[in-house]
Parts: structure tokens; C-alpha cells; sequence
């Protein structure tokens, strides 16, 4: 962990999920994933490069065989606010079909972007398909969904850190944070 007494990054207005927190919250997770999945092995499809951080720690509270694929979207650009369909970049390389697959994201929000890759993965016939994110502004929402699992549900505000980037900055930070508005 960071050092406890480590300032807030100057652009950072306040910490809304701690690390600790997150630590704690993943553990659970990881406790979950084991009553859902037993000692079946799990397709886990990460999706780059937001859910990157918290897919290294949730797959360590495991000890299922698992399968790592990652994918990669885009609908934000440097805005705060999604330009609208998100478009697959990346494409998977590992076969899913007859699979546990479990797609993790760092965060839940208008749910299009999951909508397109659970639709995509579905139709590559798995033995069953779940997801799990972060974060979830469930007020964001413009098409229906909902994940299977959920860290933590937070109000409709920007957030950065532990994966979540403004402009592919802020996700080294080690919490979940509040950007300040720019001056
Ligand atoms: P959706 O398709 O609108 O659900 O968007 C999901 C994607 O938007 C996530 O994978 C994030 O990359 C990005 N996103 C949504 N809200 C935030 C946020 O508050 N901070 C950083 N990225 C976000
Ligand atoms: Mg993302």
C-alpha cells in the first residue's frame, strides 16, 4: 500500500473509495468468485486498459485455473463524456466457445460498451458468460444492464484512479478519486 500519510495528488479533489477499501472490497469479490465458479476454470476477458489494475488483483484472490484474454474498446477520447458507441479494437485471441467466461471492467457506466462485448462474447457460444466491475454509476445508465458482480456503486461524478484515466492519466493512483474541476 501507499505510504498512509501520502499527500492527495494535486489534481485530485477527494478520495471517494480508499485504497484499503478497495483492497477489502476485492477480497469479497474474490470470495464470491469462488461460490459462483467452485473449482471450474474461468475465461476471464479483461477490458484494456482501464480494467487492468483490478483485474492483476481480483485474479489473485483465486485459485481457480484461469484463462486471461484481454480486449480493448474506445467511446471516451480525452472527454469526460462518452462520444458515443463504443467500437471493439482489440479483438479476443482466445476461443470462449463452451467456456466460463467472467468479463471485468473497471467501471459501469452508460453500459453500452458492456452491452457490445457480452453481446459478442454470447454469440460465440460459451458455457456461460458473467461480468464483474468496480464501479458502477447505475444513474448513468442509457441501455439496460446489470453485472453480475459489482465492487462498489458510486454517484454520478468523473472518477480516476486504480485503472480510470482522464486523458490515459491518473490510473496509477492507488484510490479511487474525484478529479478537481480545471481552474
Ligand atoms: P460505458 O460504455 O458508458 O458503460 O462506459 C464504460 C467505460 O467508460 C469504462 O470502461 C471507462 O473506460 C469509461 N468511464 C466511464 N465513466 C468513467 C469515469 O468516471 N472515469 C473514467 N472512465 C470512465
Ligand atoms: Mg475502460
Amino acid at each position: 500500500m501507499a505510504h498512509p500519510t501520502a499527500p492527495l495528488h494535486p489534481d485530485i479533489e477527494s478520495i471517494l473509495v480508499s485504497e484499503a477499501a478497495i483492497h477489502q472490497r476485492i477480497t469479497e469479490l474474490g470470495r464470491d468468485l469462488k461460490r459462483l465458479y467452485a473449482d471450474q476454470e474461468i475465461t476471464v476477458i479483461a477490458i484494456m486498459n482501464g480494467a487492468i489494475l483490478f483485474t492483476a488483483d481480483l485474479l489473485r484472490q483465486v485459485d481457480n485455473a484461469v484463462r486471461l484474454d484481454c480486449i480493448r474498446t474506445t467511446s471516451y477520447g480525452s472527454a469526460t463524456e462518452s462520444a458515443g458507441t463504443p467500437k471493439l479494437v482489440h479483438g479476443l485471441t482466445l476461443d470462449v466457445a463452451g467456456r466460463h467466461v467472467l468479463i471485468v471492467d473497471d467501471i459501469l457506466d452508460t453500459g453500452k460498451t458492456l452491452s457490445l462485448i457480452t453481446g459478442m462474447v454470447r454469440a460465440l457460444g460459451p458455457a456461460s458468460v458473467r461480468v464483474c466491475v468496480l464501479l458502477d454509476k447505475k444513474g448513468r445508465r442509457q441501455v439496460p444492464f446489470e453485472a453480475d458482480l459489482v465492487g462498489f456503486q458510486i454517484p454520478d461524478k468523473f472518477v480516476v484512479g486504480y485503472g480510470l484515466d482522464f486523458a490515459e492519466r491518473y490510473r496509477n493512483l492507488t484510490y479511487i478519486g474525484v478529479l478537481r474541476p480545471p481552474a
